[in-house]
């Protein structure tokens, strides 16, 4: 048969039909959100970099439910803590789904963080890190000890420099690095000890590899282009170092933990995860194989230093800014401890103001500020709207974070939102807390909270109780909404004076 332009009209007309067709049963046209251009969609005016502010504009504008799309792959967002509680925690396992992390997925199979919710591994994962990190973690004697004698180390550090200028940003990462590495592995490490710096790199360079807001995302979008290795060469090179190195050192490291295990003297957080190794995860029959620990190991690494990092180095550049906070945060601690003392976790309760002032910052900062991308695993709604099956999801907790009408003045740091009347910190279901969506909620929520909130806590209360923070020459803005989003959010380095006080 001889094709002929009348077979043409109606080839044209049915694929038109179809597309159309297909726009208009897609539920999720009826979810607003900035226009975009045929097939390309919304990517070329999303820029990755100041995507926080973007993203925050276009929740003013549209309210809670929002969409955009990044080469024809719709993104959801949801910009109120009603839709995000509806999704996290409501709506059970619906939204609980990773989507395709091709570059992770490669570097750490068997990544909690960036599993696939019904993953086979997925419930082993979190239930062998949070063992380890509820046994070993915040509150346990063990883990206060290791944070203080780190902290102390901290301490006679800056005692030494004797008030020369300090990059609080090395500072912050020395201190996150020798307690990630204590906590791990159960022994103490002093900065410079070379497990820390290894562990250091290892992170900056699966850091460059997976960052979700540079050019290697778009692997994210089309995963089948990471089978051409010539492609995004930079995203390959360094998963390829970052892989010798946890199949070195960390390995070497996991196997020494295997030889000399002993169940009744856990050292580290490495140990249960050998445990579970061994034994099995309980009433599973799951079987916790090396490629499991590994990648709870990275986990913590990749999903604990940089997040504190970017959090503390805010609290420097805040405080350098803020010096009558300073000098309030100090009045507190004066009026609680001879000036030798050294401040542990059992304080925590004597300094209300501090704590507070640790949830805001957090609230101010918001190194994760739309969390890890999530992904319905099946057609679920939210907030009225249709969501169909593998749509990416993202949680807006930096517009929520900054939202005027929960947090009035939101980009001005302010502890006061978290205290009460009586200058005690607000309980959790106060609106301040109840709105504070930094590390998550629901199942996926953070399984290092505590930990990092402790560690902030400890750092802060000493180095406050002994030195005066001065700034060196002229300080950069503190000001979320300048900061650049990498694969987190976070604050300029700044050069600091640590004034021992009188
Ligand atoms: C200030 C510090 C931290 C912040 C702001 C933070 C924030 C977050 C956020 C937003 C998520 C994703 C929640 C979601 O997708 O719904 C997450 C997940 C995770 N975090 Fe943290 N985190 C911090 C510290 C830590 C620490 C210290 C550890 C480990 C020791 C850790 C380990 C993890 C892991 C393993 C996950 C994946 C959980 C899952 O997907 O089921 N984080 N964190």
């Amino acid at each position: 048969m001889e094709f002929t332009s009348s077979h043409l009209a109606v080839l044209v007309i049915s694929v038109l039909s179809y597309v159309l067709y297909k726009r208009w049963k897609d539920p999720l046209r009826k979810i607003p959100g900035p226009k975009g251009l045929p097939l390309l969609g919304n990517t070329f005016s999303i820029k990755p970099e100041q995507m926080h502010v973007q993203l925050y504009d276009i929740a003013k504008k549209y309210g809670a439910v929002t969409k955009i799309s990044l080469f024809n792959t719709p993104i959801v967002i949801l910009n109120s803590t009603e839709a995000c509680l509806e999704a996290l925690i409501k709506k059970g396992t619906d939204f609980q789904g990773r989507p395709p992390l091709p570059r992770m997925w490669i570097f750490n199979p068997k990544s909690l963080a960036a599993a696939p919710f019904e993953h086979p591994d997925y419930s082993s994962l979190h239930r062998v890190a949070v063992t380890g990190l509820k046994s070993y973690g915040s509150g346990v004697a063990e883990l206060e000890r290791i944070m203080e004698t780190t902290v102390a180390e901290t301490i006679d550090l800056l005692q030494g420099k004797d008030g020369q200028p300090v990059d609080t940003h090395e500072l912050s990462n020395g201190y996150i690095g020798c307690v990630m590495a204590s906590i791990l592995f159960g022994e103490r490490y002093s900065y410079d000890d070379p497990i820390c710096k290894s562990i250091h790199e290892m992170n900056d360079r699966l850091i460059q590899a997976i960052d979700p807001y540079s050019s290697g995302a778009i692997l994210d979008i089309f995963p089948f282009l990471i089978n051409f290795p010539f492609l995004f060469k930079y995203v390959h090179e360094n998963i390829a170092k970052s892989q010798d190195m946890l199949n070195g050192f960390i390995m070497a490291r996991i196997n020494e933990a295997k030889a000399s295990f002993e169940t009744d003297q856990k050292r580290g957080c490495l140990d249960y995860f050998v445990e579970a190794h061994r034994n099995g995860v309980n009433g599973t029959g799951h079987k916790f194989d090396d490629d499991c620990i590994k990648g709870l190991v990275i986990d913590f690494i990749a999903g604990g230093m940089e997040t504190s990092l970017s959090s503390i180095s805010q609290t420097f550049l805040d405080l350098l800014h803020d010096q009558q906070l300073q000098k309030r945060l100090q009045a507190e601690l004066d009026s609680q401890f001879e000036p030798t003392q050294t401040i542990t976790m059992k304080d925590k309760n004597k300094l209300p103001l501090l704590s507070a002032y640790v949830l805001e910052n957090l609230r101010y900062m918001n190194a994760t500020p739309f969390l890890i991308p999530h992904f319905t695993l099946k057609d679920t709604e939210v907030a009225g709207y249709q969501i169909p099956a593998n749509t990416r999801v993202l949680i807006n907790a930096y517009y929520i974070a900054h939202n005027p009408d929960i947090y009035p003045e939101p980009f001005e740091i302010k502890p006061e939102r978290f205290l009460d009347e009586d200058g005690k910190v607000v309980e959790a279901g106060h609106p301040s807390k109840h709105n504070l969506l930094t590390f998550g909620a629901g199942r996926r929520i953070c399984p290092g909270e505590l930990l990092a909130k402790s560690r902030i806590f400890l750092l802060l209360a000493n180095i406050l109780h002994k030195f005066d923070l001065q700034p060196v020459g002229e300080l950069p803005d503190r000001d979320v909404r300048k900061y650049k989003l990498g694969i987190l959010l976070s604050p300029p380095h700044v050069t600091a004076r640590f004034v021992r006080r009188q």
